[in-house]
């Protein structure tokens, strides 16, 4: 059978890295599609995507019910694995209830993977990848897209989705799927009023180029290389809203769920957390500090130290040490290093996940309207602000310029 041949598999990302995800966010309970008792997110965001998936398979469109409740062994979600950071007992559980296959992001670099109904192994002399360069337990991007793919090597392609977008319905994936059927070789991206976005559905072509991410490399990076195999599918805005944070989700589905923030149980509490912004040297020459400062307060984040200070040559090249392979390294130290920027740590639930929503995409052609890159952002590298990506990479920027701070 041909690759073409072959149907597209389901990849959920439920994983993020580690406690980006703000605890078990995925758990959080949401209304189930078309019916009144609450789920929890990743089995109603499950079930539309296996749907979907179902539905572009079997040309079978408005004949299969859609949101209805999982039960054992109702294949629910046949045709979809979800990937986890970790083994939790609950989604696992859940996951096996609603008949799809899981597998465990790792960041040792063997991604250990788990089928319910049977995994397929990796083909034969195939490595489940490079492990990424820093040291550290939680799974990155490239962990995840890894251990999805692992999952399914023989799909003609993954359409990679998110617990971020629970309102995406079983017709949104279907029209993915009925646009890359028209487009094997694409790369398909859901689009809302004209800015890309996921859901993602990338071609068995790309294969080896997704196994070959490292770190926190994501999909971005493949598309990045491909831009004339990018096909749009616009989506309705409304339903691709990105709910990223738990308090996103209790905004969009409103109290009456019956969620209390404050007294959820542990694993559904995001972490208290601090991370690093960094005010870079042209949003400062532009007199934008203060209405930086001001958006990140609004925005419910706490200041606990603030600086304002030049970087050195040495200093800029070791903070984004990360980097130093990419082309834009040299660039980049210099533009740091142009006049004064503004560092400060701001803490909060969820603040690392929170201050990367505020900041906006890297390159502000492609952030949303609202978010400091789009409004202070000149270009992909003069953007205006820097944030930490995650928990550990927080705790080495905050001490990079708070050494003391405690
Ligand atoms: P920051 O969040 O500080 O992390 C790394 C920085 O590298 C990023 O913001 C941008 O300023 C810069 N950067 C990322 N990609 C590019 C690119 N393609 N060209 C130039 N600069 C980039």
């Amino acid at each position: 059978m041909s690759c073409a041949e072959r149907g597209v598999h389901g990849i959920l990302l439920a994983a993020g890295r580690g406690r980006r995800m703000g605890g078990a966010k995925h758990l959080l309970p949401v209304p189930r599609s078309g019916g009144d008792a609450p789920v929890p997110m990743l089995e109603r965001v499950l079930v539309q995507l296996a749907a979907g998936i179902a539905r572009a398979r079997h040309d079978t469109a408005g004949s299969r019910e859609v949101g209805a409740p999982g039960s054992p062994g109702s294949g629910a979600g046949e045709g979809v694995t979800v990937v986890l950071g970790s083994p939790q007992d609950r989604a696992v559980e859940l996951v096996r209830c609603l008949g799809a296959r899981f597998a465990i992001a790792s960041r040792s670099g063997a991604s250990s993977l788990e089928g319910v109904t049977g995994a397929p192994a990796p083909r034969s002399g195939e490595r489940p990848g490079r492990a990424s360069g820093s040291q550290g337990t939680s799974p990155q991007r490239s962990d995840s897209i890894r251990a999805g793919l692992m999952s399914a090597p023989d799909a003609s392609g993954w359409l990679f989705a998110m617990c971020d977008q629970p309102l995406l319905t079983a017709s949104d994936y279907a029209r993915l799927l009925e646009t890359f059927a028209r487009n094997p070789e694409a790369i398909v991206c859901a689009s809302y009023a004209g800015t890309r976005s996921t859901p993602t559905l990338f071609p068995c072509s790309l294969r080896a180029e997704l196994l070959a991410l490292t770190g926190n490399e994501g999909g971005r990076v493949v598309l990045a290389r491909h831009p004339e195999r990018i096909v749009r599918v616009e989506l309705d805005p409304l339903r691709g809203r990105d709910l990223d944070t738990p308090r996103d989700v209790i905004g969009a589905f409103g109290p009456e769920l019956g969620v209390d923030l404050a007294n959820r149980p542990a694993t559904m509490r995001p972490p208290m957390e601090r991370t690093l912004s960094i005010i870079k040297p042209d949003a400062v020459g532009a007199q934008n500090t203060g209405s930086i400062l001001q958006a990140i307060e609004g925005s419910g984040l706490k200041l606990v130290a603030l600086r304002m200070l030049q970087l050195t040559p040495e200093q800029a090249g070791e903070f984004y040490a990360v980097h130093k392979e990419r082309p834009f390294f040299k660039s980049l130290c210099d533009f740091m290093v142009s006049g004064p920027i503004v560092v400060s740590v701001l803490e909060g639930d969820d603040a690392i996940a929170r201050y990367r929503k505020l900041m906006g995409a890297t390159n502000p052609e492609q952030a949303d309207p609202g978010t400091l890159r789009k409004q202070f952002a000149t270009d992909v590298e003069r953007n205006a602000v820097h944030g930490s990506d995650g928990t550990d990479t927080a705790a080495q920027e905050i001490s990079f310029f708070f050494p003391d701070l405690r």
